[in-house]
């Protein structure tokens, strides 16, 4: 038996009131038509096909090869979206899940358990449905005294009695493939919105004596849809705690894991630690007992074994082992800071190497530099990396001492164990071994203090 699945991502999302169509907004960094088509292709089936309309390009850019795409001119509901896949699966025999690009939650797991509620059944549709704490704004699910499912009724279309039925359509549905085609062919729009709506095909299925079934969900959460933004921030704190305890299952440790922001595309290795605040996006990789201090945003990059992390800031960049960070540090893009090196108190790395167990300790600028091992680079050093038209790069060599206050004016090199004096503008090549003076030398006058006005001892 062949399997399909139809995600339908073509509405706008009036009423997100955004710019950004409905179903590319993120949640914890993804978004949401993203975890649908993933959870369609984890959940094993053969094809999967978007419906796009509103953003088709910015979302058949985003998914790219991930599955096959539709293309709906005119929203005129759920069923129009849907029959929008016929020309590609129309006539094959199969059974076909449709999935709502706005439930962002739906696992695979529950995929494959509805398929194989539905098979079983040999249903002809099976609905996932869930029990609302408030289910408001979703259709019902109406069923008979004998608990067989009769329809499914929208929130604007509800009676009174309806509107009190408490499970709700999740959005998600199985069908046998051949009958949903034919039986969309039916589905009128006479009703409040004008709409085509897909669950107008289980009553039409119903009334032809079909057999429907209805899978509940035991667990809400994984049911809901996203139509405003207070369903989003709802998403976002769902999918963080699932996020976050399956790293909590994988070793990693979270201080208060309600305030912390992983993305799911972020890899944490065991015995973490992670402290509130602490967001971590992107194509991040976190390797085993690093240390994550509260408040740090770690992007794109990769943080070896042992470090410790303190409130800092780092993007696209890459720390070794036993690094330590911060507190108040930057990273910017491409700073790489070898094993055992150190960058403390308002220190901002930029498209520089440091390398292994040197030091940056203190408010210095290190901008598009190669800095050898075992460098010390003192309080207050700059790179002075820009002319006002170019970036120049500097190169520090293994050993060298960079006394405090210190301007590196680049290009220049500083040959291994080479020693700059406090203070220093270097903007001339030092020779390995030297020291470098760059400083006007100091002249004390005797006695000129007392002369001063501003020396006043009554
Ligand atoms: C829909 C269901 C409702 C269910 C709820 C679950 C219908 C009529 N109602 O309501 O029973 O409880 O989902 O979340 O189906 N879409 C298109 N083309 C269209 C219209 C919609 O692709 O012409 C897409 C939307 O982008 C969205 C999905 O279909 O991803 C659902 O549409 P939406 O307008 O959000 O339906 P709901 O009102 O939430
Ligand atoms: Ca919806």
């Amino acid at each position: 038996m062949k399997r399909f699945a139809i995600v339908l991502a073509a509405g706008q999302g009036t009423r997100m009131k955004s710019k950004l169509y409905k179903v590319m907004h993120p949640v914890l960094g993804k978004p949401m038509v993203d975890y649908v088509v993933d959870a369609a292709r984890d959940a094993g089936m053969d094809e999967v096909i978007t419906v796009t309309g509103m953003g088709a390009e910015l979302v058949e850019e985003h998914l790219g090869a991930k599955c096959q795409f539709v293309f709906q001119r005119e929203q005129l509901g759920t069923a129009h979206a849907t029959q929008q896949a016929e020309s590609i699966i129309g006539d094959l025999e199969g059974t076909t899940v449709v999935l709502a690009g706005d439930t962002p939650l739906i696992q695979a797991d529950t995929l494959k358990k509805l398929i194989q509620y539905h098979e079983n059944n040999q249903a002809k549709a099976t609905i996932l449905t869930a029990i609302a704490p408030d289910p408001t704004n979703y259709g019902r699910i109406v069923r008979a005294a004998d608990n067989s499912v009769l329809k499914i009724v929208e929130e604007k279309d509800a009676s009174s009695a309806e509107k009190q039925i408490k499970e709700i359509n999740t959005g998600t549905y199985c069908f046998d493939n051949r009958l949903l085609f034919e039986k969309l062919q039916q589905v009128g729009n006479d009703n409040a919105q004008g709409e085509y709506y897909l669950p107008d095909v289980i009553e039409i299925l119903q009334s032809e004596d079909e057999l429907i079934a209805a899978y509940t969900l035991k667990d809400f959460d994984e049911a809901l849809g996203v139509n405003n933004r207070v369903a989003l921030s709802q998403a976002n704190q769902l999918m963080r705690d699932r996020i976050n305890k399956a790293h909590m299952e994988n070793g990693v440790s979270f201080v208060d894991p309600a305030n912390a922001y992983v993305e799911a595309t972020v890899e944490i290795g065991p015995d973490t630690t992670i402290e509130p605040g602490v967001s971590l996006k992107g194509d991040t990789k976190i390797g085993a007992n690093v240390f994550i201090g509260a408040g740090t945003e770690i992007i794109d990059s990769q943080i070896e074994d042992d470090a410790e992390i303190k409130q800092s800031v780092i993007e696209k960049s890459t720390v070794g082992p036993k690094v330590t960070v911060g507190p108040f540090a930057h990273l910017r893009p491409q700073s790489h800071l070898l094993e055992g090196a150190h960058v403390g108190n308002f220190v901002e790395i930029k498209n520089a190497t440091l390398g292994k167990f040197s030091k940056a300790g203190h408010h210095s600028y290190v901008g598009d530099a190669e800095v050898g091992e075992h460098v010390n680079i003192g309080s207050g050093v700059i790179f002075c990396n820009y002319d006002g038209v170019n970036k120049h790069r500097s190169h520090i060599g293994d050993y060298t001492f960079i006394g405090s206050n210190s301007n590196i004016v680049a290009p220049v090199n500083v040959e291994a164990e080479a020693y700059i004096a406090a203070g220093s503008t270097i903007y001339q090549d030092v020779p390995s071994k030297a020291l470098a003076i760059a400083r006007a030398r100091q002249v004390n006058k005797e006695g000129y203090a007392t002369k001063l006005p501003n020396l006043n001892h009554d």
